[in-house]
């Protein structure tokens, strides 16, 4: 009989790696058939690559006023484009696709196997500890959405006025504990130690992120996780802007829990993660009440699982967490290069809208924090819708404007120069799919915007800013399937 084929090798190197205990994985839900995992290749070590990982669609050209330009990818704090790699792992994922933990059949088995094996691979890439539970999600917002649910009645919630909308928001039944925008990492440790401090509670949750997603600057975690923990509290670090960028080091950073989204991370949308503590995962509410879940249901009640499957109900994304896996492998490989043509292109965007004047760079901490490559900002006099508009019509760049689902932080930090809290920024943000003349066309387009102004008449109307003549992006495209 021949062996069942093995699954693509890990290029993780495996220091974190670790098998999740049996009552870690999901496993034969609605008394399906059991299905042992089908033998996969051992992961191990692959050297760092030296190399840049490519992008899918890293070509693409987009039509402006003045024609088809390549496009300018200075959007992906955002989300990120898929990697090639990635693509290549769900096109093999998708021959073979079928149920997971449900079926007997050898397709069913391979896809099981290999939904737990991207569990492993997001597990090492976490850091985790060999006792956290990994869960699938859709995304950051839904992991924190998951944890509010299994958080213990009582908790008390520590959370920043800097935090994203996805973190800040959760906590609503809890008591929570809102703190100011800081000046500096010491006055954000000065600010989380008084209130520590000044509400004790049996169980209490420090909420920070790793980066902000308006201003790229990176919190040291490990610091806030220490100051946590000698209170009692437990930290929760919201990863979404740092997973692409840096690593995540749950266990080495000695934090609870961690999150971050698959479409921020080189994967297409529709799978995150959490991982952390595994106790009040397993006694909190299942999150998707349903098949997948339970242990037992009778007419006397129902016996919900632990580990991932509690919060798993209903077939999970199995092709999701594949793409994630896929990335996070590609990441881990490729981390040196990655670091490195980030912090290039950083330094060139932010010393070259340093010379623009009436360029402000929002900070939350100052010029000299560290920060990934996130960079929001206003120019003197111009509306910042109009300007994302202008950058993509006249100049084929993509960037963000707006408050970044982070309003109370955006509010503090800009200088509100019409008096009401309704004023916005420009978000330049870098990753894989940007390039340095991506980065130059950005910065030359905005000393243009300063000294010269627009080449194309623009207009106010109820619903935004309108180009005179037609707008190049309005063209007919056949529906991709
Ligand atoms: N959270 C994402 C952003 O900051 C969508 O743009």
């Amino acid at each position: 009989m021949s062996a069942l084929p093995s699954t693509h090798p890990s290029t993780r190197p495996s220091a974190h790696l670790s098998t999740r205990p049996a009552s870690q994985t999901a496993t034969t839900p609605c008394g399906g058939s059991s299905a042992p995992a089908v033998r996969t290749r051992a992961l191990h070590a692959v050297p760092e690559a030296r190399t840049l990982p490519t992008v899918v669609g890293a070509q693409l050209r987009v039509p402006t006023l003045h024609g088809d330009t390549a496009y300018a990818n200075l959007d992906h704090a955002a989300s990120t484009p898929a990697l090639e790699t990635v693509k290549a792992a769900v096109d093999r994922a998708l021959e073979t696709y079928s149920s997971v933990h449900r079926g007997a059949g050898y397709a069913s088995r391979l896809t099981s196997a290999w939904y737990e094996q991207a569990r492993e691979e997001v597990a090492a890439f976490v850091g985790a500890r060999r006792d956290d539970t990994v869960v699938f999600t859709r995304t950051t917002t839904d992991s924190w959405s998951l944890l509010s649910k299994a958080l213990p009645s009582r908790t008390t919630v520590f959370v920043f006025d800097i935090e994203h909308h996805s973190t800040l928001l959760p906590w609503g039944r809890f008591r929570t504990v809102r703190l100011p925008v800081p000046q500096t990492v010491e006055d954000a440790h000065a600010l989380l130690e008084e209130a520590l401090a000044d509400h004790p509670s049996r169980h209490r949750l420090v909420v920070i992120a790793a980066a902000s997603n308006v201003t790229g600057e990176v919190w040291p975690v490990e610091r806030f996780a220490a100051l946590a923990h000698e209170h009692g509290a437990r930290i929760a670090v919201d990863a979404a802007q740092l997973s692409a960028h840096r690593t995540i080091d749950l266990a080495g950073w000695d934090a609870d829990y961690v999150a971050f989204s698959g479409h921020k991370t080189y994967a297409p949308y529709g799978a995150g993660v959490l991982a952390g503590r595994s106790d009040w995962l397993d006694a909190g509410t299942p999150y998707l009440l349903g098949g997948g879940a339970t242990r037992a249901v009778t007419e006397d009640g129902t016996t919900w699982a632990t580990g991932p499957a509690r919060h798993e109900g209903g077939s999970p994304n199995v092709i999701g967490a594949i793409a994630l896996a896929a990335a996070c492998a590609t990441i881990s490989r490729h981390r040196d290069s990655i670091e490195e043509h980030e912090s290039r292109l950083l330094e060139r965007l932010r010393a070259g809208l340093d010379e623009v004047p009436g360029v402000e760079v929002l900070s939350i901490f100052g010029d000299d924090s560290d920060r990934v490559g996130v960079v929001a900002f206003t120019i003197e006099g111009w509306d910042s819708s109009l300007v994302s508009q202008v950058l993509s019509v006249e100049h084929g760049i993509g960037v963000r404007d707006g408050r970044f689902c982070a309003h109370l932080l955006v509010d503090e930090l800009l200088d509100d120069p019409w008096g009401e809290r309704s004023a916005t920024a420009v978000r330049a943000s870098i990753g894989l799919g940007s390039t340095r003349e991506g980065v130059e066309r950005l910065v030359a387009a905005v000393a243009s915007l300063v000294e010269e102004g627009t080449t194309a008449t623009w207009t106010l109307t109820g619903s935004g800013w309108a180009v005179e003549g037609t707008d190049p992006r309005d063209v007919e495209v056949d529906r991709p399937w």
